[in-house]
């Protein structure tokens, strides 16, 4: 059996903490999927396909991970591609409650995929999307937060 995980998320952009959970994530399955949800609520900076390009640079190494976008559930998408585990990562505690209760909803709709959590590395523990973007707004140094195609991104952006 081919074991294909998949790392969801919005990505707005990615940052070395996700992708510290990508290469890890990586060594566990023999396909990873990152996948980039389009129906988000949120309002993200980045289109789609400056999120998708961000993240192919960042992953250009990695032969088992490859880029995706889904819309809807994402479990009816697991289903339809033969994933079986969902990969999260943890920075804190206060993760833990929305990543819970989304892993036990995942589970009550599709009981064949598992959700692995993986802990965040200590330091990118304090890493997110939205307080890379406030640092890049207001100038500050963001090399060693992003990856090098989000950093040029960010620059480019502010
Ligand atoms: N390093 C850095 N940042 C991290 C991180 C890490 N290891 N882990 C989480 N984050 C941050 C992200 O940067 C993001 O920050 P932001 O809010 O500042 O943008 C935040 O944590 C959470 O974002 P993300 O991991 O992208 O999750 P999300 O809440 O945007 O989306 C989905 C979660 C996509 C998995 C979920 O919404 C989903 O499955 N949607 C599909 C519809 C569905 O099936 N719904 C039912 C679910 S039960």
């Amino acid at each position: 059996m081919t074991n294909i995980a998949i790392y969801p998320g919005s990505f707005d952009p990615i940052t070395n903490g996700h992708l510290d959970i990508i290469k890890r994530a990586s060594k566990l399955c023999d396909k990873l999927i990152v996948a980039v949800l389009v129906n988000s609520s949120k309002k993200n900076l980045f289109t789609f396909d400056e999120r998708i390009h961000m993240i192919e640079d960042a992953i250009s190494d990695l032969d088992n991970v490859c880029v995706k976008t889904f819309s809807g559930l994402l479990v009816d998408y697991c289903t339809e591609n033969n994933v079986n585990a969902i990969i999260r990562g943890l920075r804190a505690v206060s993760d833990f409650e929305y990543e819970l209760q989304m892993a036990q909803m995942n589970r009550k709709l599709e009981d064949n995929v598992e959700t692995i959590f993986l802990t965040a590395s200590t330091k990118y523990s304090f890493l997110s999307s939205s307080i890379v973007k406030e640092i890049a707004r207001y100038k500050g140094n963001i090399e060693e937060l992003v990856p090098k195609k989000a950093c040029e991104y960010l620059v480019e952006k502010f």
